[in-house]
């Protein structure tokens, strides 16, 4: 296949960006678009120029890393599926892909299509742990959690952080994100004992790094690579709104 890359390139944080054209070619249609990057890169290398910089590391759909918006998609066209998982089998020979970084201003753009996502570190740190002793894993295994229960909070656990949700929004909001990690805590035994302290906490945490309120487009659900559902969101709200009545009472 021969592609035609119109490539978001930006020096740092500061400097202005623009896109530049790159021409890929001999891409097999079994490379991944990860690989496809690789490639162009090793010819940019060879010649003396800057590669583009993104993100990666599992390259297996599994850490959250990589990301970026391609022909206007967070993670591309093919649904439920991360960059790194995504293959040129999915475009066509001869086609104009427009690649950008997650555009939304609590990622700040660090290089390239490369975004720091520590908002999300943040978040995480403000309450998305628990700090109970659960005991080993036989421990854990002696608590009974109805197999619903259990289901549900896996769906949730599926997060893998990549803030695509994020970059879909029309108004940056990180409300599947911060949902899906409150959710998966607070849905387990082991994590009721700090529930209205953990929602209330990444709640407010998740609006001090500047992220956009949830006007329910389900943009974010769309381009999800992990399909969470928008109701984690409704699950996250009541659980905020019983914690704020109980905080005030
Ligand atoms: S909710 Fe989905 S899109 Fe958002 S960070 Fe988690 S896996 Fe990525
Ligand atoms: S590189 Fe790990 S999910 Fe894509």
């Amino acid at each position: 296949m021969n592609l035609t890359l119109r490539v978001w390139r930006q020096r740092n944080s500061t400097a202005p960006g623009k896109f530049v054209e790159y021409r890929a070619g001999d891409i097999s249609p079994d490379m991944s678009f990860l690989e496809m990057l690789d490639i162009v890169n090793e010819g940019l290398i060879k010649r003396g120029d800057d590669p583009i910089a993104f993100d990666h590391d599992c390259r297996e759909g599994i850490c959250g890393t990589c990301g970026m918006v391609i022909n206007g998609v967070a993670h591309g066209p093919l649904p439920a599926t991360t960059t790194c998982q995504l293959h040129m089998r999915h475009f066509r020979d001869g086609q104009v892909i427009t690649i950008e970084p997650w555009r939304a201003r609590p990622f700040p753009v660090i290089k390239d299509l490369v975004v720091d996502r520590s908002a999300f570190d943040r978040v995480i740190q403000s309450g998305g742990y628990i700090s109970v002793g659960t005991g080993g894993t036989p421990d854990g295994n002696t608590i009974p959690i109805p197999k619903p229960d259990a289901d549900l909070s896996m769906d949730a656990a599926a997060c893998i952080g990549c803030g695509a949700c994020v970059a879909a929004c029309k108004n940056a909001s990180a409300m599947l994100f911060v949902a899906a990690k409150v959710s998966h805590l607070n849905i387990l035994p082991q994590g009721k004992a700090e529930k209205d302290r953990r929602v209330l906490n990444m709640v407010r945490s998740m609006d001090q790094e500047g992220f956009g309120n949830c006007t329910v487009m389900g943009s974010c659900e769309a381009v999800c690579p992990k399909e969470i559902s928008l109701d984690f969101i409704s699950r996250m709200n009541r659980d905020f709104l019983k914690a704020l009545w109980r905080d005030k009472g």
